[in-house]
């Protein structure tokens, strides 16, 4: 990887700045918070840690930055395990998703705090903040204080006060999270491209699986602890692991429907699913199907079902439907669709040639290699 668009340039190329875990675990009292956690981020690598709420993130990020012990595991930075080392010792940056910027103190001085604390020379410090604050658009405002910035203009600063650094690691928690949403959109692009640009070791935590789709080189779920799965973003919408990473990723999420496999055919409600190809190599039985909502459509034949709700979204339309049994399922229409009415009787059709198998009582992904 080049280093030389890096802002302060010097002690990076010294050793990659991949970052371990190795069975790493968290125990607060009763909670654990981390559970055996295996993960390997690449040097460079942009990779987003995303789960629900409490599932372990922030405690995962605060473990690479020294903040938190692992009560098991190891934990590595470039080829040395950093368990026993001191976080001013660590070589990352941390982004908050509140700013804590001072307010006193001007945007420059903001951003070259960490330098003050590491008794860089004034003059270095000085041509460093420019250089940071000049990548991140702040070139015109570094006189003013945080109380004269918006959101977006203070979150730009706190990511200039970690770039300015030049970690070997950047650690992002939600540092989106209070910006509007249209901010969030463009604030999320610029940490991208800059993320590309200085190709940066970054590990970026979300709750928001559109933030983790459009940012991440890869992604990894969490839930209660564990790790279900760590994919390319199109990978792991295309092959979720199980139903919860099926459920998670998409908006809405995969539809999971209870079906049952009869002589390697299937039956969703009573009513056949006409597959192509050869018949399913799954044991007769109970099985989870999942269908994305652009993959299921309303039409004349096909799974009895009532419309509960009719969400439209300008570009496309969400119809939610309830199956005989109770179950729900989304069905995502385009533009040109004839929406039905609520509490109409309408069929759905699933498209065969994107249905998801999953086991019943585990929900494991089935493999479907007919
Ligand atoms: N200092 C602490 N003492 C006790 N329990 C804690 C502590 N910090 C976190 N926990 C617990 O550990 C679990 C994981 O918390 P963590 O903050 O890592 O979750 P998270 O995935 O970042 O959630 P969120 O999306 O809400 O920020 C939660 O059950 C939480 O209550
Ligand atoms: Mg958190």
């Amino acid at each position: 990887m080049s280093t030389d668009v890096r802002p302060g340039i010097g002690k990076i190329g010294a050793g990659v700045a991949r970052v371990n875990f190795a069975g790493v675990s968290k125990a607060f009292d009763g909670t654990l918070a981390v559970d055996d956690l295996s993960l390997e981020v690449h040097d460079g690598e942009l990779l987003v840690l995303l789960g629900p709420s409490g599932c372990g993130k922030t405690t995962a990020l605060r473990m690479v930055a020294g903040l938190e012990d692992p009560t098991g595991g190891t934990v590595s930075i470039g080829t040395t395990v950093v368990n026993d080392v001191e976080p001013k010792d660590r070589d990352v940056a941390m982004v908050f998703q509140s700013y804590a910027l001072y307010p006193h103190m001007t945007l420059r001085k903001n951003i070259e705090f960490p330098l003050r604390q590491q008794r860089v020379p004034a003059e270095e410090r000085a041509r460093r903040a420019d250089e940071a604050a000049a990548t991140l658009g702040l070139g015109d405002l570094l006189d003013r204080k945080p109380g004269q910035l918006s959101g977006g203009q203070r979150q730009r600063v706190a990511l200039a006060r970690a770039i300015v650094r030049d970690p070997k690691v950047f650690l992002m928690d939600e540092p989106l999270s209070n910006l509007d949403a249209t901010l969030r959109i463009q604030t999320r692009a610029d940490i991208v491209s800059l993320q590309r640009r200085l190709g940066t070791t970054t590990i970026y935590v979300t709750h928001d699986q559109v933030e983790a789709m459009t940012m991440g080189h890869r992604i990894a779920v969490m839930k209660d602890g564990m790790l279900q799965q760590v994919a390319a973003p199109q990978d792991l919408y295309e092959r979720p692991a199980n139903t919860f990473v099926a459920s998670f990723l998409g908006s809405p999420g995969m539809n999971l429907l209870p079906a049952t496999v009869v002589d390697g055919a299937l039956e969703v409600d009573g009513v056949g699913i006409v597959l192509r190809g050869a018949p399913l190599r799954i044991a007769d039985g109970p099985v989870t199907v999942g269908v994305r909502p652009e993959s299921a459509s309303l039409t004349a034949t096909g799974i009895a079902a009532s419309v509960t709700l009719v969400e439209q979204l300008g570009a496309e339309t969400h119809v939610i439907c309830t199956l005989v049994d109770g179950t729900r399922v989304v069905v995502r229409q385009g533009r040109k669709a004839v929406r039905p009415d609520l509490g109409e009787a309408v069929a759905i059709e699933l498209d065969p040639d994107y249905l998801h198998f999953f086991d019943a009582a585990t929900g494991d992904r089935l493999a479907d290699d007919r």
